[in-house]
């Protein structure tokens, strides 16, 4: 390590290294804040000054400390939550060991982030859109089970929001009619089913850490798995289908130090960012005890007001959410767009939960000829649902800023409904 160079850097940091703003742009209650500072900062610095960039030593030390945070045998970082579902998807249909072929079916949720979809589309696979539940935002178990036909052989499973889906249910339907299981848990870092973290249920699982989810390595993603020969081969199609593998010399047939064993993509990560996932790893179980805290808070308003509705859970389920999901309910349930216009006049930052019923995309002509009625459960959290941020750089008092002119709003937005409907 470049010691003189890292110290400079660390004092030069604590003189001229502000805290981030509180507000960003128009907004007093944005989506998001930075959680990241000095210590990331100099991680990520001292790769550099020790000319160590190119995916190496800190990267498999992360994946580890990741791993064993997320209670799964191993973990194969990549460069984002995307590049984690296309290496996942790929994993599937890997011609080395495929346990998908190209036309097969896999059930993906209708609201969801759209490269959990684009990634099996990508690795040839058929994507069939299953609704969901606009209580738990998580696959509706009634329509998943009316989709299931022959030519299914996956589910593509996401716990939306930090909040996790009866993987109890999900398994029942998997073992029943003998599908594989992948899951995205892209925004569900820190949430479990049953004591187990989430992702560990199938053959692998996806996470992302994007800036703005419960830790962020700038960008960067990872899939867990629990089996040494999956962890290889997600290695190997994540870097050119290159392996370092030892091979005897008597079957040598190339340099061994550049053998290529199948086809294979470039989603490395890079040493900065894998040194910044080790920093934020240190501090996450504090930031997702203050998600929790602020969830909780956000909770007991939810319980005094007859406009809103809580998300609910599965019984063995524990959450760890990644925003303030706000679903209209009751005589407020039509007001979205009119709540999120004074919301944004008031400088209260809003967006769709996360894309809202992706059948109304224009890319998902990609999917098929979709009718988006067809996914009521979507279409509910479409049209009566949104969200706001829940950061843990957040404080108490912005929070119930927060509160009070989301409760403002809703209010007054159902009373001009009121009024706009007897004139
Ligand atoms: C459910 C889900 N899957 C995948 C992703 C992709 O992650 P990334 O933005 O790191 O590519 C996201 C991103 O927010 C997501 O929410």
């Amino acid at each position: 390590m470049n010691t003189d160079a890292v110290k400079s850097l660390d004092q030069w940091l604590d003189n001229n290294l502000d805290a981030p703003k509180s507000e960003r742009g128009k907004y007093w209650f944005p989506l998001t804040l930075p959680t990241f500072g000095k210590e990331e900062i100099a991680a990520a610095t001292a790769c550099m000054c020790d000319y160590q960039t190119s995916m190496g030593a800190t990267t498999r030390e992360f994946e580890k400390g990741f791993a064993a945070f997320a209670g799964a045998q191993d973990a194969v970082m990549v460069n984002s939550g995307s590049s984690a579902d296309l290496l996942l998807a790929f994993h599937l249909v890997n011609p080395l060991k495929p346990r998908m072929k190209e036309g097969d079916e896999i059930l993906v949720p209708a609201v969801t982030w759209p490269t959990q979809v684009w990634s099996p589309l990508m690795a040839g696979l058929k994507v069939k859109l299953v609704d969901v539940d606009p209580q738990t935002l998580n696959i509706d178990f009634d329509d998943l089970r009316s989709k299931i036909t022959s030519r299914t052989k996956c589910l593509f499973a996401v716990h939306l929001m930090g909040y996790p889906c009866d993987m109890q249910e999900m398994q029942n339907i998997c073992d029943e009619h003998g599908l594989l299981l992948i899951e995205d848990c892209c925004e569900s870092i820190g949430a479990k089913y049953d004591g187990t973290h989430v992702g560990n249920f199938g053959i692998g699982g996806t996470f992302s850490f994007f800036f703005s989810h419960h830790m962020t390595t700038m960008e960067g993603g990872m899939v867990i798995c629990n089996s040494e020969e999956d962890a290889e081969a997600l290695r190997v199609l994540r870097a050119h289908g290159w392996s370092r593998a030892h091979i005897p010399v008597s079957q040598q047939t190339v340099d061994q130090r550049f053998q290529f064993i199948n086809w294979g993509f470039n989603l490395r990560p890079t040493e900065l960012n894998a040194a910044f996932g080790l920093e934020q790893l240190k501090k996450l179980d504090a930031m997702n005890e203050r998600r929790d805290e602020l969830a909780q808070r956000f909770d007991e308003y939810i319980d005094s007001t007859p406009f809103l509705d809580r998300i609910s859970m599965p019984a063995k389920g524990t959450s760890c959410p990644l925003a303030t999901v706000v679903r209209l309910a009751g005589s407020a349930s039509k007001c979205r767009v009119d709540v999120l216009n004074r919301l944004e006049e008031a400088g209260v930052e809003t967006r769709p939960v996360v894309t809202g019923n992706l059948a109304r995309q224009p890319a998902a002509k990609l999917i098929g000829d979709l009718d988006p009625t067809d996914f009521p459960g979507a279409e509910e959290i479409h049209h009566g649902s949104f969200y706001v941020g829940l950061n843990p750089m957040f404080d108490d008092v912005m929070f119930e800023r927060m509160i009070r002119t989301l409760d403002t709003a809703v209010r007054e937005s159902v009373e001009s409904s009121k009024t706009s409907k007897v004139a």
